[in-house]
């Protein structure tokens, strides 16, 4: 008998590499993210000490703090509290200022990134409480903080974070939600309302996946030859503008470079060129955005740039986009799930296509526990 396959094939199900894996695998664990949140008392408590806090702060590294911005923003729409953002090895920045009355949301999918670690550290050294979000029950920040809510989505073996982000993202939206609670601007039956159309991040996830799959590939054949790349958002789209590029750079080696749209014209412009890929990512709320990324496409345009949309279906209206990934129309809330798997599909196939390791990229490690 000759054995055909490895121990590592049979993990990767059937897929050429764990990233794929890991994104096809979205929808299902955003579910198990979901229903373990729902059955536990994570929120609640996670809520209480936000709550209580006059200063709430949240930091992470890569990825994860990626996914604190998307907190950041909607802790500011939904539960009106502004929150103060920081990459965790900037934690020093904050070293001298009581804490007593702060609480820090320390985000980290493995437990044990030593920045994070570090800024935990230094927080509840000068009085503060923390929050961890993490994907590993017994890790180092969890076991260091006051109160964990887990991302559950289980292993992750590709070095690039994928389906651990969407998870955060969903954890950190269903706190913020949960602190509206507190601080008033939703009542409880607004709440539960949130919640339940959270359950629906699953379904988004699916359809991001399924919309995009094969116009990804279109995409990725045009893009393989290119040296740069904008990646452009407003509002919400600039987190997931962030992590798209991260996600671009760390496995095709193409560099990628995300801003917020409006800042494209204060210095990024100077080098669009003919054909200069820019690609917009296009989330609600419509009506407040998209015609400021109208002018901002046309800014492109006019300089010869190849434009892209990866947004909701209310994008098409959009005048001068050469390409257009419609991943459905989704509320606020869901758009994350929707629009971050079709940039992660592009990252993946530009690394397949310039024969990098999308499991394996070059200088970086899953977990980085020295500074
Ligand atoms: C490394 C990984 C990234 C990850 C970051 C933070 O740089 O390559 O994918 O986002 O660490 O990791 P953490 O485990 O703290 O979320």
């Amino acid at each position: 008998m000759t054995v055909t396959w490895s121990i590592e094939d049979a993990e990767k199900g059937g897929y050429p590499h764990y990233m794929l894996k890991e994104i096809m695998e979205q929808p299902r664990v955003l579910y198990e993210t979901y229903t373990g949140l729902m059955s536990s008392r994570e929120l609640e408590k996670a809520a209480e000490i936000l709550a209580s806090a006059d200063h709430i702060f949240v930091t992470g590294a890569g990825t994860s703090y990626h996914a604190g911005l998307v907190f950041a923003y909607f802790m500011a729409r939904i539960a009106r509290r502004p929150v103060i953002t920081f990459i965790s090895s900037e934690y020093l920045a904050y070293r001298s200022l009581d804490h007593s009355n702060s609480a820090l949301v320390a985000i980290s999918q493995s437990g044990e990134t030593i920045d994070t670690l570090q800024a935990v550290r230094s927080f509840k050294s000068s009085g503060g409480r923390v929050v961890a979000v993490s994907n590993v029950v017994g890790s180092t920040i969890p076991r260091e903080s006051d109160t964990t809510v887990y991302t559950r989505a289980g292993p992750e073996i590709g070095v690039a974070a994928t389906k651990t982000f969407l998870t955060q993202v969903l954890a950190l939206t269903s706190i913020a939600l949960a602190l509206a609670v507190h601080t008033g601007s939703l009542t409880k039956a607004e709440y539960t309302e949130a919640m339940r159309e959270l359950r629906n991040a699953s379904h988004a996830a699916s359809s991001g996946i399924d919309r995009s799959i094969r116009l990804v590939e279109l995409l990725a054949s045009s893009l393989r030859s290119k040296n740069n790349i904008y990646v452009l958002g407003r509002g919400l789209g600039v987190p997931l503008a962030y992590e798209a590029a991260l996600k671009i750079k760390e496995v095709s080696y193409i560099h990628a470079e995300a801003y917020p749209a409006g800042e494209s014209k204060h210095g990024p412009i100077a080098l669009v060129e003919e054909e200069f890929p820019v690609i917009f990512v296009g989330v609600p709320p419509e009506d407040e955005l998209l015609e400021k990324l109208q002018s901002n496409v046309m800014e492109m345009k006019a300089r010869g740039a190849s434009t892209i949309v990866i947004g909701t279906s209310s994008y098409r209206e959009l005048e001068g986009v050469d390409f257009y990934i419609d991943v459905g129309n989704y509320s606020e809330i869901l758009a994350p799930y929707a629009v971050v798997p079709p940039f992660q599909l592009l990252a993946y196939k530009l690394a397949v296509m310039l024969n990098r390791d999308p499991d394996k990229p070059r200088n970086l490690a899953k977990t980085v526990t020295v500074e």
